[in-house]
């Protein structure tokens, strides 16, 4: 994945999320600034410890949810499904696929989902099967009318032949006997909000709920308690013949498990929709800089440890730090975290790479040297991105 593409939500996409949340141009003061206020009274619900569900039970922080949130957490699919593709086609292969959203909220991964296919898997004809659920209600509603608007509003884009969505409990999931099972699960942000003592069993169903080649994308908010919760979903994914995909290329334990002030995230740069830059510019946030988040893609079928990526491939998993005479990244494969060290007067076009790395890239490293607290990258190593 390199985050040094820019990402952006289709037009038609802005538009109708435009419509659904009632800022049809021309835009007049009060609606952006009503939707900012909305925007902080969510963030102090999550922030301040309250209880979540708070944020959706009053119509006009739902709003305000999927004028802001939706696009900032749509987005953040986009770099993880085009590394996929890349890796282990699904969508591009074409044909019907049967998707499943856990804690679907108004919509965010599906339509991401749709959005994505629309711009980059125009190459074969996809249709989708869609199961959504969510305990809220009001959630279920709009996701049903976001996702209803943008089928038939979006030239172009993909069909979907079922809609199901369903209010209720995803610790009440269960795989019906005949059931085929689905080919991608997704859940936007919806570890971090069950109990952590729940997130084995939520595990285990989903694991039921995957065809034997099926695709598991979790994305978490880029926080350190988020990250925590991932790492428990994790540790449970060896128990259910599961297998990390990405952001590991490894498998093993979290070299930032025991951490207390490290996790593992990505920042993706992107364009966002004017909507979002108008809220930020009232509540001096700063989503249109970038969005920050957590994820973990797994597989029932994923090649064994060893087989899959070499064990020279790495992920970037920091900025370039860069000092007097040299510049410094960490990389990491799923088991071990490394400091790596490029000095500026090196020239070897082996590692050139180096200098403009950014976080979540995937690269080749070979032939660093050790030392005392990081590992050199001298003339004759090779640093080379691979994505
Ligand atoms: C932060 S929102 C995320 C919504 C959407 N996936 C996104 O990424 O924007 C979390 C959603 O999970 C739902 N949720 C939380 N716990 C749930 C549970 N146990 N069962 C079903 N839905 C749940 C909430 O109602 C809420 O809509």
């Amino acid at each position: 994945m390199t985050h040094a593409t820019s990402h952006a939500l289709s037009c038609a996409f802005e538009q109708i999320l435009a419509r659904h949340c009632g800022c049809e141009e021309p835009l007049s003061e009060a609606v952006p600034a009503r939707l900012a206020d909305g925007v902080k009274k969510i963030a102090d619900i999550y922030t301040g410890g309250g209880e979540p569900c708070t944020a959706f039970k009053d119509p006009a922080l739902r709003t305000a949810y999927a004028a802001y949130y939706l696009p900032c957490n749509a987005i953040k699919l986009f770099p993880i499904l085009a590394e996929l593709e890349r890796c282990r086609p699904l969508l591009g292969r074409g044909g019907r696929l049967r998707v499943l959203d856990l804690g679907c909220g108004p919509g965010t991964l599906i339509v991401g989902l749709l959005d994505f296919c629309l711009q980059q898997c125009r190459q074969a004809p996809l249709a989708f099967d869609i199961t959504a659920i969510d305990r809220d209600s009001g959630n279920c509603r709009s996701a049903r009318e976001l996702i209803q608007s943008y089928c038939a509003a979006a030239p172009g884009a993909p069909s979907v032949a079922s809609l199901h969505i369903l209010t209720g409990d995803v610790h009440g999931l269960a795989m019906p006997g005949s059931a085929a099972g689905f080919d991608l699960i997704l859940a936007g942000n919806l570890i971090n909000e069950l109990e952590a003592g729940r997130i084995a069993d939520c595990a285990r169903r989903i694991a039921a709920l995957l065809k034997p080649d099926g695709m598991l994308v979790l994305l978490e908010p880029g926080t350190l308690p988020s990250f925590k919760s991932l790492l428990l979903f994790r540790d449970e994914l060896p128990r259910h013949a599961m297998r990390l995909l990405a952001p590991c290329m490894q498998p093993g334990t979290c070299p930032l498990r025991h951490s207390p002030d490290a996790w593992c995230h990505e920042k993706l740069f992107w364009s966002p929709p004017g909507l979002v830059r108008l809220i930020d510019e009232r509540t001096g946030f700063s989503k249109h800089k970038g969005v920050k988040f957590s994820y973990l893609v797994a597989s029932r079928n994923a090649p064994p440890a060893g087989a899959g990526a070499g064990a020279d491939h790495w992920r970037v998993v920091s900025y370039v730090i860069r000092n007097k005479g040299e510049e410094r990244l960490y990389v990491c494969n799923g088991r071990e975290r490394r400091l790596l060290r490029r000095l500026v007067r090196i020239r070897s076009q082996a590692s050139a790479d180096f200098s403009d790395a950014g976080r979540g890239d995937t690269v080749i490293v070979s032939g660093a040297e050790p030392r005392t607290d990081f590992f050199d990258i001298g003339s004759d190593a090779v640093f080379r991105k691979i994505s």
